[in-house]
């Protein structure tokens, strides 16, 4: 018998069973209308996809990069190379839909965003004094990933716009004085998981500004930002980062598809003595996961080169239809719950997320009522939230559902509502 204390803390921390638990509640109850997957639209795919990008992939090794029939088969069916096999059209695209211009030797292929914020937090943790700073409320696969690299994560407001930058500044020297060594700020510049908040190019340079002075990373995660709908984009901290501060984590699993587990992180901050920050990740990604699956970066590789290594291009249908969903989402809130309700929620410009404030405790045996009682599934928005105090706000989502699934599911949502306030 194995004593659970014997094993690493992480396990008994709440931040692990986190999506387990709420892919189980939606498991339980398959006939429930689900506004609490972030998982994109599933009608958009089709599995001759996956043939036609391998085999897009299979003719770029061979016709652009010459390859010939041994080194196609090697490449596909090896081991393969520690920092991945998609690294030079992971930087044609970022140069062309973000007008970020790298090396692509700064590029690490990922298993999934989820693997490139490990790498980046082992790294960055360097001794016990170190620590985490995080928009709150944050991912919690970023929370997860910092509970499993022992980095304690402290929160920073989020504010009026997006980011509270005093509270910033406050909680880095706040750190500093207890004898702590901030290391990075996590933040999510684009439509935020969970808050929906987006921060203005103003609140981007003078956030870039304070990294420097305060010797702050950035880690930039950028899932959403495709999905703006008609608002114009504002550029990444990544593109306007003149002095490699930003360390920028990339996900295909919005912008492509989740099933290929591709994701990526740029690091083209130096090391002294050595080369990029990407080498030290990669030396950490050759004893973690040794190199990203071939095939699955031979698929999101044909799906960008099928773009022209646009995903800008390849998402207009995408962003239309979640854009649409966001709107659907929000007018449905405004047509459901008047001034009086005591509910409020967020007006994203874009991404996938609505907070919805309400005049009660929201917790997971909430979220287990609603699913029981009236079909419907959101998410508790503690489980975004680095601590026990009690949170009054559930967290919905549009982007795997119709907008007559919406509707339906809304209605549902003010029958659990007037329930609780009855
Ligand atoms: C903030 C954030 N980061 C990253 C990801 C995606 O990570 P991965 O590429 O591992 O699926 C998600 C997906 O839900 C997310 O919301």
């Amino acid at each position: 018998m194995i004593d659970p204390t014997d094993l690493h803390g992480a396990l008994r921390d709440p931040a692990l069973t986190s999506m387990t638990f709420l892919n189980e509640v939606a498991s339980h109850y398959p006939d429930a209308i689900s506004l609490a997957a972030g998982r994109p639209y599933e009608e958009f795919y089709d599995v001759e996809d996956l043939h036609r990008y391998l085999r897009r992939f299979t003719r770029h090794l061979s016709e652009d990069l010459g390859y010939d029939e041994g080194a196609v088969r090697r490449t596909l069916f090896q081991y393969g190379r520690t920092k991945g096999i998609i690294h030079h059209l992971v930087a044609r695209n970022l140069s062309v839909d973000e007008g970020i211009e790298i090396d692509p030797e700064a590029v690490v292929v990922t298993v999934g965003c989820q693997e490139a914020m490990f790498l980046v937090l082992r790294a960055l943790r360097a001794t016990a004094d170190d620590v985490l700073l995080a928009v709150s409320p944050a991912y919690v696969g970023l929370t997860g990933a910092a509970r499993l690299t022992d980095l304690p994560v402290r929160p920073v407001a989020t504010g009026a716009d997006g980011i509270d930058l005093d509270d910033l500044v406050a909680q880095a020297k706040a750190a500093r004085a207890e004898g702590l060594r901030p290391r990075a700020l996590y933040v999510m510049p684009d439509f935020a998981n969970p808050s929906g908040r987006s921060l203005g190019l103003a609140t981007r340079e003078r956030l870039l500004e304070i990294a420097a002075e305060q010797d702050l990373l950035l880690l930039e995660d950028n899932p959403y930002g495709l999905f703006h709908g008609d608002h114009p984009r504002v550029p990444t901290l990544k593109a306007l980062d003149t002095r490699r501060r930003v360390v920028y984590l990339g996900s295909f699993a919005k912008t492509a598809l989740p099933g290929v587990r591709v994701g990526y992180v740029v690091a083209d901050q130096r090391v002294r003595g050595g080369g990029p920050l990407a080498d030290e990740l990669a030396k950490l990604k050759s004893m973690l996961t040794v190199n990203t699956s071939a095939i699955a970066q031979a698929v999101a590789g044909g799906k960008l080169l099928e773009h022209d290594c646009s995903l800008v291009g390849a998402n207009r249908r995408e962003r239309e239809v979640y854009a649409a969903n966001l709107t659907h989402l929000t007018d449905g809130l405004a047509k459901r719950f008047g001034e009086d309700s005591g509910v409020t929620w967020t007006v994203p410009s874009g991404g996938f997320f609505v907070v919805v404030d309400v005049p009660f405790v929201v917790d997971d045996a909430l979220l287990e009522r609603s699913a029981h009682d009236f079909g419907v599934l959101w998410t508790p928005m503690g489980h975004f939230y680095d601590h026990d105090a009690e949170v009054r706000a559930l967290r919905l989502s549009c982007s795997a559902v119709t907008p007559a699934r919406i509707d339906q599911g809304l209605d549902r949502l003010a029958g659990f509502v007037s329930a609780q306030l009855g």
